[in-house]
Order: structure tokens, then C-alpha cells, then sequence
């Protein structure tokens, strides 16, 4: 069997310890011959592959980024593909010898798993995002080391903040769902966390700052960068579309530092984390956890388990079927967000 290895999305820390896992089992224990396409999708189309063995994984799993690159280049052109894309994926496919697909990726890349398990071509799913907003899976590889930089940042945050008695506030990724925001705040003891599935006003932000003000500490406040002020007049509107099609994000920080400073009276600085929770070595857990899916995966090829995605479950990794995994954005229960908030102002 010729597997062929793809990337897609934003990298995830860990992805390198999936392609590890996926190899050692899938060319050593299971007698697989294994490919990888550079960046995703431009790989496949433009001829661009490298051969996986045991020699091209040594000594991944500690490192950042992904040997393979990864892309947000799409299969086609546009939505699901007309019958030429079609027919080029195919073709391309027979040229390579290719029986199947692992796809390491977050909701986008899945829901083209999704796609071509539907159109008869064997693809297997491994969920990674930094956001861990996937459906059929507890926890995604990268969400753990995202969470840790963004915790240490808070750690660090604080210490200025407390020397100038100023309020803080952190922007951290989280396009649709708040989950290294809320995991940062509970680690750092964020006096306020401002998540996309809670909208709050930035009267009721402002009177949580001051209250810890009372207090005599200084406020802490840590932001998802899809979070929106509550009420008509102050929603954040971030007009225009990125390069690829998505609402522009971004700036979330920027915009909250001066209407808390303006309520409060209190001097307020804004840091935006960006990329640097994205980078870096993985921790243990998301090498682990990484490393488990690509084994379960090179599995479920061997198994003829097609369709399915790898997915966390408690301390299992399970095969989930495509079609239930993708379309499900996992956000932030209730629950959770009210744990969060015992620590508020
Ligand atoms: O990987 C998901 C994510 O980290 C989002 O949280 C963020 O909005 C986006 O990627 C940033 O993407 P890019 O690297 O393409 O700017």
C-alpha cells in the first residue's frame, strides 16, 4: 500500500511528532511505502513529494513547524470541485501510485477528507489546531504548547503590569472559539477573559478592572481574538476579508486598551501574542498526543478504515467517522466559562 502524507492549514505544534508516529508504524510495522507532499495541496499538484522512512522522521518529534510545510491552499480552485479537478486528482494520484490519503489538518482540511472519502477516494483524517475547535475530539496536538506560551505571557504580563499598576491586556488566537484564552486565564489567574461565545459590554469589563483596582492589584485581562464588545454601539467591527476569504481578525486588544483606560482612569497596554503561541518546540503532552494519532492512524489505513478521523477520547484514540467529526465547531460550554469567571475582577 502507497499512502501519501498532506498538510494543510496553519501549522500546529506537533505535527512533525504525527508524521513520526504515522511513519514508524505505517512503513515499519504495517510494510506501507509513504510519501509527503510539501505545503499541502501545492505539493500534490506540482509534483513536489518526498519519500517517508525512518531515516526522514529521525529526531522530529522536538521540533517546530512541520518538515512537510504546510499551506492553506485548497484541492480546487473553488468550493467542492468541478468534474476536471476532479479528474486531476485522480490522475494525479495514478501517477503517484497513491491508495490513499492521511490528511493532518484542522476543520478546513477535514471537511476535504470529508469531501473525497465522499467521492470514493480512501482518506483518514488527523485533527490538529492550535484552537482546539474541532468536533470529534477532546483535545487537538499544538492546543497544549499555545496554551503554555500564552500562560507564561500572562506570568510575564503580570509582573510589568504590577510594577506600574497598570491594567494588561493580552490578545491570544481564537478566530471561533475561545479555548486557549480560557485555558491561559484559569492557568495565569487572568482577573478578566474575554472569549467569542461570551460577549461582554465594556461597562461590565471596566467595573471588573476597577474592582481589582479596589483590591489593590492590577488587572490581568486576557483576549480571544474573535471576542466581540456586547451592545449595538460599541461592537467591534473588523471590516474586509483576509487573503483567504475569512473575516480579518486581529487588533482586538488594540481597540479594548484605550476604552478601558478612557473608563477607568486606569493606564492600559495591549500585547497581541500572534504567531509566537504558534511556534516552537511541542510539549510532551502535544508530542505524545501527536505521536498516538499518527500511530492510529497508520493504523486504521491497515485496518481498511477509511473516512474516519483520529480523534481524543478520554485517554483512548478513537476512529471517528469524517462525516460526524467535520462541520462541528467545538466551542466553549457554558460550564466551563463559568469557572473561568470565579476569577473575575
Ligand atoms: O491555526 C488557527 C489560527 O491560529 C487562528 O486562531 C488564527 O486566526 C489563524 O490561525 C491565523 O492564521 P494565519 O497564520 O494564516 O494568519
Amino acid at each position: 500500500m502507497r499512502i501519501g502524507v498532506l498538510c494543510s492549514g496553519g501549522d500546529s505544534p506537533g505535527m512533525n511528532a504525527a508524521i513520526r508516529g504515522a511513519v514508524l508504524r505505517g512503513v515499519e510495522v504495517h510494510g506501507f511505502e509513504m510519501v509527503g507532499f510539501m505545503d499541502g495541496w501545492r505539493g500534490f499538484h506540482e509534483a513536489d513529494l518526498v519519500p517517508l522512512d525512518r531515516s526522514a522522521v529521525r529526531g522530529i518529534s522536538p521540533l517546530g513547524g512541520v518538515i512537510l510545510g504546510t499551506s492553506r491552499v485548497p484541492p480546487f480552485a473553488s468550493g467542492d470541485g468541478d468534474a476536471a479537478e476532479w479528474q486531476a486528482i485522480r490522475a494525479r494520484m495514478a501517477e503517484y501510485r497513491l491508495d490513499g490519503f492521511l490528511l493532518i489538518g484542522g476543520n478546513g482540511t477535514q471537511t476535504v477528507a470529508k469531501l473525497l472519502t465522499d467521492a470514493g477516494i480512501r482518506a483518514i483524517g488527523l485533527p490538529k489546531t492550535i484552537d482546539n475547535d474541532l468536533g470529534g475530539t477532546d483535545y487537538t496536538f499544538g492546543f497544549d504548547t499555545a496554551v503554555s506560551i500564552a500562560s507564561e505571557a500572562i506570568d510575564r504580563l503580570r509582573t510589568t503590569g504590577e510594577s506600574h499598576s497598570r491594567c494588561m491586556v493580552l490578545e491570544v488566537m481564537g478566530r471561533n472559539a475561545g479555548w486557549i484564552a480560557l485555558h491561559a486565564g484559569m492557568a495565569g489567574g487572568a482577573q478578566v477573559t474575554l472569549i467569542p461565545e461570551h460577549p461582554e459590554s465594556i461597562e461590565q469589563i471596566s467595573e471588573w478592572v476597577l474592582s481589582v483596582r479596589d483590591r489593590g492589584r492590577s488587572s490581568l485581562v486576557v483576549v480571544a481574538e474573535g471576542f466581540t464588545l456586547e451592545g449595538a454601539d460599541g461592537e467591534v467591527t473588523r471590516e474586509g476579508l483576509d487573503g483567504f476569504g475569512r473575516p480579518r481578525l486581529g487588533g482586538v486588544a488594540e481597540m479594548l486598551a484605550p476604552l478601558i483606560e478612557e473608563r477607568t482612569g486606569i493606564e492600559t497596554r495591549a500585547t497581541v501574542l500572534g504567531h509566537v503561541q504558534r511556534g516552537g518546540s511541542p510539549t510532551a503532552f502535544d508530542r505524545v498526543l501527536a505521536t498516538r494519532t499518527g500511530i492510529a492512524a497508520a493504523d486504521a489505513a491497515h485496518a481498511g478504515r477509511w473516512g474516519t478521523m483520529a480523534g481524543l477520547h478520554g485517554d483512548r484514540i478513537d476512529l471517528v467517522p469524517l462525516h460526524e467529526a467535520v462541520g462541528r465547531l467545538k466551542t466553549v460550554p457554558d460550564a466551563r466559562y463559568e469557572e473561568v469567571r470565579l476569577n473575575f475582577g
